[in-house]
């Protein structure tokens, strides 16, 4: 156990991105309220994701996480957790067989509700208000009373999440993730996609090896494995009292769990080694994210992993490197240098969003999809020099057919951006983006 830590020892730390309530008494209120409700994950299956993590921190395995930038009240609807939840599984299968090895499926979904923002105010045509940041705390309207941060909307999320978690829970072990239907919706969009040709091959080779083990008697019937999946979700650790109220003892082991998702990470914003976001996830047993930019020293990065996990447990901390693609070349290897030096067990994890997003003239923030699949190419090129294992990959993504990223087979221009650009945050890869992205990567994997 960390050494005078409790589940509210960050709140005498300095406290970055969480915003003042108007009202205490209400916030406190709500907090309570929180910490009666049952726990949305079990700290035994945080457990066993650290573990299957520990095989990826060892060189054995990848890791698949993604799902929105930040998740909306209004966006809640069965069609899109089961649209997102189908490409994800799509993809999975593609990295399975690429790579040889078990995928994690690890979405950023079901708690993904806080922001951290650049700036703490958004002006527009001369009106100045507070930044929207994530529908857990306030409203995206332009609008003075809809800015105002709500300790109500913490309930809201909850009961979202837990939703949200249901019927995920219900697609991974009802038949949903049947191994045959998954592949049968890739053939399905190879067909219709501009880039067919190229991914073809590693599809028919899916193809043949289920063929080879249907004759063997291996199949969704008798092999369970075929027919359901584990699946994992994580969210930004940024609204403390909201995490706070969510943490438990584990009473099979004494020791205190996060369950308001499985994993949870620190943004790139948040991770002063002397900060609130930092005391708080060092305290708690889930296996968790750092997100690490171009400012991360190595120096730094061997502290915070000094603070993080102590016991250098492999499996409780991946780094999620997101540097963009022009920078990764000059940053990773050290890192890689240091964490090696060091010993450090680590599960290196590549984000090629957060670092590779533009404005266009007309004012939408978009991410290059050639940039971001440079960023996983130099990522997984940089691990095989360094003779390091290339762990995972942490993207931005929907299931929805929207407009936010630009290329891609589809090609998406920056004037079809305003076509169906729905995201309350970050732009995301659409379905046919992200799966292509598997096969690119896929590709990647063959080569290395
Ligand atoms: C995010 O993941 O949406 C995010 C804010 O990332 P980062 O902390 O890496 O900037
Ligand atoms: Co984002």
């Amino acid at each position: 156990m960390a050494g005078n830590w409790t589940p509210q020892s960050w709140r005498e730390k300095p406290v970055k991105q969480v915003p003042i309530y108007p009202d205490g008494d209400k916030l406190k209120e709500v907090e309570e309220r929180l910490g009666s409700f049952p726990p949305l994950v079990f700290a035994g299956e945080a457990r066993k994701l650290r573990r299957k993590l520990a095989r990826v921190a060892q060189g054995k395995g990848f890791l698949l996480q993604g799902g929105d930038c930040a998740e909306s009240f209004a966006e809640h609807s069965a069609d899109n957790i089961r649209d997102f939840f189908r490409v994800f599984l799509q993809m999975a299968v593609v990295l399975t067989y690429a790579g040889g090895q078990p995928v994690i499926k690890l979405g950023r979904i079901a708690g993904q509700f806080a922001k951290p923002r650049s700036s703490d105010t958004e002006t527009r045509d001369g009106v100045t208000l507070p930044s929207y940041r994530g529908d857990i705390i306030n409203d995206i309207a332009f609008d003075e009373a809809a800015r105002i941060p709500d300790p109500h909307r913490q309930l809201q999320a909850y009961r979202q999440a837990a939703a949200t978690l249901n019927l995920l829970r219900a697609f991974a072990q009802g038949g949903y993730a049947n191994l045959e239907h998954v592949h049968r919706w890739t053939l399905g969009f190879l067909r219709d996609s501009p880039a067919a040709g190229r991914y073809r091959e590693i599809a028919d080779r899916i193809s043949d090896t289920m063929r080879f083990m249907r004759a063997c008697g291996i199949n969704p019937d008798t092999a369970h494995q075929l027919r359901t999946t584990d699946f994992y979700t994580s969210h930004e650790a940024l609204l403390l009292g909201y995490e706070a109220a969510l943490t438990r003892i584990d009473s099979t082991s004494g020791e205190w769990y996060a369950t308001s998702g499985h994993f949870l990470w620190i943004g790139d914003r948040t991770r002063d080694p002397e900060g609130a976001h930092v005391e708080f996830l060092r305290g708690v047993q889930n296996p968790i994210g750092l997100k690490t930019g171009p400012t991360m020293t190595p120096d730094e990065l061997l502290r915070l992993a000094a603070i993080l996990n102590p016991d250098n447990d492999p499996g409780r901390l991946t780094v999620i490197t997101r540097f963009g693609a022009g920078k990764v070349g000059e940053h990773l290897p050290d890192l890689l240098r240091a964490a090696r030096r060091e010993g450090l067990n680590i599960v290196w994890s590549c984000d090629p969003m957060h670092g590779n997003t533009v404005k266009t003239e007309t004012g939408f923030k978009t991410r290059p999809f050639e940039s971001i699949l440079a960023e996983v190419r130099a990522f997984m090129q940089i691990h095989a020099a360094e003779g390091t294992h290339a762990g995972g990959i942490h993207i931005e993504m929907t299931g929805q057919n929207v407009t936010e990223c630009t290329g891609g087979a589809r090609a998406i221009a920056e004037k079809d951006l305003c076509d169906r650009y729905h995201t309350h945050c970050d732009p995301r890869l659409n379905a046919a983006q992200a799966l292509e992205l598997a096969f690119l990567l896929a590709e990647e994997m063959a080569r290395s």
